[in-house]
């Protein structure tokens, strides 16, 4: 992809990564992602604003072989696919300076070995002149990690904010046309890994709440012309009410589980509950992660293996414990061959979660009569619960 003008004197740069799948060994990409970078050219200097992943460096320079003067290259933050060009951007540009706040100069010493001299450190706030064209520095911390921070352009109302907003998505779209889509794939995101800073973010929030912008460029999937719809998306999920809806992460070794969730997941949708099972050797992490942005309950359903709850329900629990959701209430349920003591230790793996527990519904071997009826029971206590807190 070629160096594409947003307006005058701005453009976007980058690379598209179609076919990444996985981020940070971690982070599921069903739909790929992309490293967005962009060029500003004041009157007198030119600043290049982030690079690209380590893994497409060639895509950035051809895209910079006809820029000859680069003044600056703002880094936004220190994580590697964003920063990860830094060396070979600098060995073309002699005397371009990086532009970043103390936190991340350091980071990106530790992280890339470079330099110290090639640093210009700014301030929250502070504004770097390129002539005609001005770069607003602002703080944005813990999206998700603490050095991050933003650029505003003033003169063409401009936010340009690293991973803030972003959202794993290759598309050939420049801007958020398809926003069902890009909705969706910027949930994810959030859900990934911003959730576990949601108090942060409302302070960043409020932060960029004073600017008048046009546009905000994230460096991850397409740019917002329509900057409204994502602040208030965002907006939805760090301070929006859980919803009445709960998931259950699950693992079935014999059947004996899966009776319990389906009989659950019926009970709870005939008392009017949305609920989302997810069966976890099958499931992609990111889409439990994102019913959790919305989950009032978490109901962990497993075997016993190996005299404990099943790995990848134990996975599962601390994976939430990471991601600190906003749900309200949370259970157990599960069937055991001798012991069931282990899979009540399932609650243990969400110490960081304030929720009101359930009563477990444990079986021995095959469920029976009345442990459907201890389901049911189960269902009539989440939906009481769901109704008190007026929770849609
Ligand atoms: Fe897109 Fe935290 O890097």
């Amino acid at each position: 992809m070629k160096a594409r003008k947003i307006v005058d004197n701005v453009y976007w740069m980058g690379a598209i990564d179609w076919n990444r799948r996985l981020f940070d060994s971690l982070v599921p990409l069903p739909d790929g992602t992309s490293y967005n970078a962009y060029l500003v050219k004041g009157s007198e200097k030119t600043a290049l604003l982030d690079t690209v992943d380590p893994t497409m460096v060639d895509v950035l320079m051809e895209q910079l072989k006809d820029v000859s003067q680069l003044d600056y290259v703002v880094a936004h933050h220190a994580e590697q696919d964003h920063s990860g060009a830094l060396p070979e951007v600098l060995q073309k540009y002699p005397n371009a300076k990086i532009v970043t706040n103390a936190k991340a100069r350091d980071m990106l010493i530790d992280l890339l070995l470079l330099p110290e001299d090639r640093f210009q450190v700014v301030g929250d706030g502070e504004v770097l002149s390129l002539g005609d064209l001005h770069l607003q520095f602002i703080l944005t911390p813990w999206v998700h990690w603490p050095e991050t921070m933003s650029t505003y352009l003033p003169e063409r109302k401009i936010l340009f904010t690293c991973d803030f907003f972003g959202s794993h998505l290759a598309t050939s779209d420049l801007y958020a046309v398809d926003q069902a889509r890009v909705y969706e794939a910027a949930k994810l995101y959030y859900a990934e890994i911003m959730m576990p800073y949601a108090k942060q973010i409302t302070k960043d929030l409020d932060k960029i709440s004073g600017l008048d912008v046009d546009i905000i460029a994230p460096s991850h999937g397409p740019i917002y012309d329509n900057p409204q719809f994502i602040v208030d998306a965002y907006r939805e999920w760090v301070h929006g009410a859980p919803k009445n809806y709960v998931v259950i992460p699950y693992v079935s070794m014999h059947g004996s589980v899966d009776k319990m969730v389906s009989h659950l997941v019926a009970a709870l949708a005939e008392r009017g509950v949305r609920v989302q099972q997810y069966e976890l050797t099958v499931t992609d992490i990111g889409k439990l992660a994102m019913s959790l942005v919305d989950a009032a309950t978490i109901i962990f359903a497993t075997p016993t293996v190996l005299a404990g709850p099943h790995p990848l329900v134990a996975y599962a629990g601390v994976l939430t414990n990471a991601l600190r959701p906003k749900a309200k209430f949370a259970g157990v349920i599960g069937s055991y061959g001798w012991s069931g003591r282990p899979i009540e230790q399932v609650s243990s793996l969400i110490p960081s979660l304030k929720v009101e527990t359930f009563e477990p519904v444990l079986c021995k071997g095959h469920p029976r009569q009345e442990h459907f009826e201890a389901l049911d029971r189960l269902a009539d206590a989440i939906a009481a619960k769901h109704q008190e807190l007026g929770l849609e």
